[in-house]
Parts: C-alpha cells; sequence; structure tokens
C-alpha cells in the first residue's frame, strides 16, 4: 500500500490538473493546466467554456503528468477525482475520464471531495503532519472552519452564510477595474496601502460564532466608492485595497484561532486558494507563535486547484476502504465530511 501509485485528476473549476503520487505523500508529478487567460476577458469563470476546455487538456495533461512521474498507466494502482463540488460540467470531465481509465486498467476507483483535497494539501507539504487539527479553508467558493479529528472524520465548525472569501476578493477586484482572479491583483495592490486608512466593517466577529459573511463588507466596499466618485475625490486604489484586506484577514484570524482553542487544537492548516494570501499568512503566523499554536499552509502550487491533493485524499479513503464505483456522478454542491 505504501509504495502504490495514486493517479489524481482535477477538473472542478479552471484548472485541469492530473498527478502522480507515489505512497501518501510523495508527489511523482503534479501538472496543471490553467484557463485562467481564457477566462479573463470575461472578467470570471465562463461554465461551458471551462468545461470544453478541459475536454481538450485532460488527456494531454494525463500523459503529461505519467510521463513527468517517469511511470506508465499499466503502473497505476488506483485512480482518484475530484466529484464535488464545483461546476457541473467540469467535473463531469474528469469523473467520465477517471471512471474510463480505472475500468480500461481495472484498478479501483476513488471520488474525492475537492475541499477536503484542499486540506489535504497539507500532508505534502509537511510529510510529518497528522491529525488531528483544526483547517481554514478559504477558497473562490468556500469559507468554512473544519475540525480534522483523523483522516477520515471532518466536523464543519461554521462557513459563510453567503459570499466566500475569494469571491469578495474577486468581486471587489472587479468593480476596481482589476483582471481576474482578483485575489491576487488585491494582494499586490494592497502592500502599496495603508490597511487602517479607511474602516471597513468586519461581519460576525463577536467570540464563539464560527460562521463568516462577507457581503456587507462588500456593499460597504461599493458604497465607499460609489460616494467618493459622487464628490468628484480620486480613489487611492491601494488604501482601498489594503483596508478591504484587512477587514477579510483580521475575521478570519480570529475566528480560525478562537475556533482551534474553543476545540482544543494545538494545530491549525491553511487551505484553498486564498491561503496564498501574502497578509492572511503573515498574520496567522504572527497569532500563532502568541498563542502558542502550530500553524502551516500548503505551498502556492499546493494552495490553488491542483491534482496531487487529490491523490492525496484519495490515498488516505483507499487506506480507510472507502472506494468508489462505476456509478460514480458529479456532485456540485457536494459539502465537507460526506
Ligand atoms: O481554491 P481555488 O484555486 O479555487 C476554488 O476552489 O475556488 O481558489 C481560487 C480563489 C480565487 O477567488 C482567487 O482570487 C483567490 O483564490 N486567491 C487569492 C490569492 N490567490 C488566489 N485571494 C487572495 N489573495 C491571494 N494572493
Ligand atoms: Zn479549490
Amino acid at each position: 500500500m505504501d509504495e502504490i501509485l495514486t493517479l489524481g485528476i482535477e477538473s472542478s473549476c479552471d484548472e485541469t490538473s492530473a498527478a502522480v503520487l507515489r505512497g501518501g505523500r510523495e508527489v511523482l508529478s503534479n501538472i496543471i493546466s490553467t484557463q485562467i487567460p481564457v477566462h479573463q476577458k470575461f472578467g470570471g469563470v465562463v461554465p461551458e467554456i471551462a468545461s470544453r476546455k478541459h475536454i481538450v487538456n485532460i488527456m494531454p495533461v494525463i500523459d503529461e503528468a505519467l510521463r513527468k512521474a517517469g511511470v506508465t498507466k499499466a503502473d497505476i494502482g488506483q485512480v482518484a477525482v475530484t466529484y464535488g463540488p464545483g461546476l457541473v460540467g467540469a467535473l463531469l470531465v474528469g469523473v467520465s475520464a477517471a471512471k474510463a481509465l480505472a475500468f480500461a486498467l481495472d484498478v479501483p476507483l476513488l471520488g474525492v471531495n475537492h475541499l477536503e483535497g484542499h486540506i489535504f494539501a497539507n500532508f505534502l507539504q509537511d510529510k510529518s503532519l497528522e491529525p488531528p487539527f483544526l483547517a481554514l479553508v478559504v477558497s473562490g467558493g468556500h469559507t468554512a472552519l473544519v475540525d480534522v479529528a483523523d483522516y477520515d472524520t471532518f466536523r464543519l465548525l461554521g462557513q459563510t452564510r453567503d459570499d466566500a472569501a475569494g469571491e469578495a476578493f474577486d468581486k471587489i477586484a472587479r468593480v476596481m477595474g482589476l483582471p481576474y482572479p482578483g485575489g491576487p491583483e488585491i494582494d499586490r495592490l494592497a502592500k502599496e496601502g495603508d490597511p487602517l486608512a479607511i474602516d471597513f466593517p468586519r461581519a460576525l466577529d463577536k467570540a464563539g460564532s464560527s460562521e463568516f459573511s462577507f457581503s456587507g463588507l462588500k456593499s460597504a466596499v461599493l458604497a465607499y466608492l460609489n460616494s467618493e466618485k459622487m464628490k468628484g475625490h480620486e480613489i487611492h486604489k491601494a488604501n482601498v485595497a489594503a483596508s478591504f484586506q484587512h477587514s477579510v484577514v483580521e475575521v478570519l484570524v480570529h475566528k480560525a484561532f478562537d475556533a482551534a482553542e474553543q476545540a482544543e487544537r494545538k494545530t491549525l492548516v491553511l487551505a484553498g486558494g486564498v491561503a496564498s494570501n501574502s497578509n492572511l499568512e503573515s498574520r496567522l503566523m504572527e497569532e500563532a507563535r502568541k498563542r502558542g499554536i502550530r500553524f502551516q499552509y500548503p505551498g502556492r502550487i499546493l494552495c490553488t486547484d491542483n491534482a496531487a491533493m487529490i491523490a492525496c485524499r484519495g490515498y488516505y479513503q483507499a487506506r480507510a476502504g472507502h472506494f468508489s464505483d462505476a456509478y460514480l456522478n458529479a456532485v456540485p454542491g457536494l459539502s465537507l465530511g460526506v
């Protein structure tokens, strides 16, 4: 089992990815073909275009992952694929490819929850990491605090009531005329601004609640931009970016550590695309030092959508005997822990 090769496949949104993993934690290859330039001119992901691109990219990406790993299809011991959450047409491309390969190679199939995959990226980053720990999942579609008791037991402590953190970054960037995806753009711009210049709201920022809400913040930023425009003031974009980011980050940081303390977890891990936000990383690190909690986050490649994290989650599912069959379907609204 420890030397088994897992082929991972990910196609839930706008990245087509395939990876080969040896055992649970050794990444032999992790090929990611991003569609960002294709969707950029529309200001966001266009689902039908994403599906069409996945169909074109999926086999070349899988072939490249095998070639880079120095293995052939015959060496693959199991196939792990994201089956939700995500865009249904995009998910179906990966699920169909994985089913076909598992059937043709006569190897087990593992349907993986994309959010669990994001959390498991941390096992690839730190080979000594073991549950239990608390995970802060922040992506374009989700913001959640998850208690990971062991490799198969996840408890959702709270999530966003409206927009995800990444979605808020993307929407604010869009109204400020910045390209898609907006998160990295705001991150960059915020470095030149003053985070205390504008006092934006922090929703649900009271102790004891693990729920999030970012739609009020988004409205407050829009209202600020409109009122400045009406007054004929020039907008200091870097200050808006820094102040908006500060509001998001402080809420995430406080809630994550409060939840870790309530759950009596000594380790906090970060997961999802927004995990690459430089301010979020540094604030979590600073707070972890103060509170004596171990903190870690995946490297940049492992933060955003990739198939290595899916293969890793699949490996541990197989170890627990949780296999899928040929009836596996895409589940766009899949929740965590299912
Ligand atoms: O996990 P991911 O690759 O896809 C989903 O599963 O949603 O996350 C993508 C999200 C986007 O909203 C993007 O703007 C955000 O992650 N993101 C960032 C940064 N890099 C990516 N948000 C804030 N700061 C960043 N540096
Ligand atoms: Zn993701």
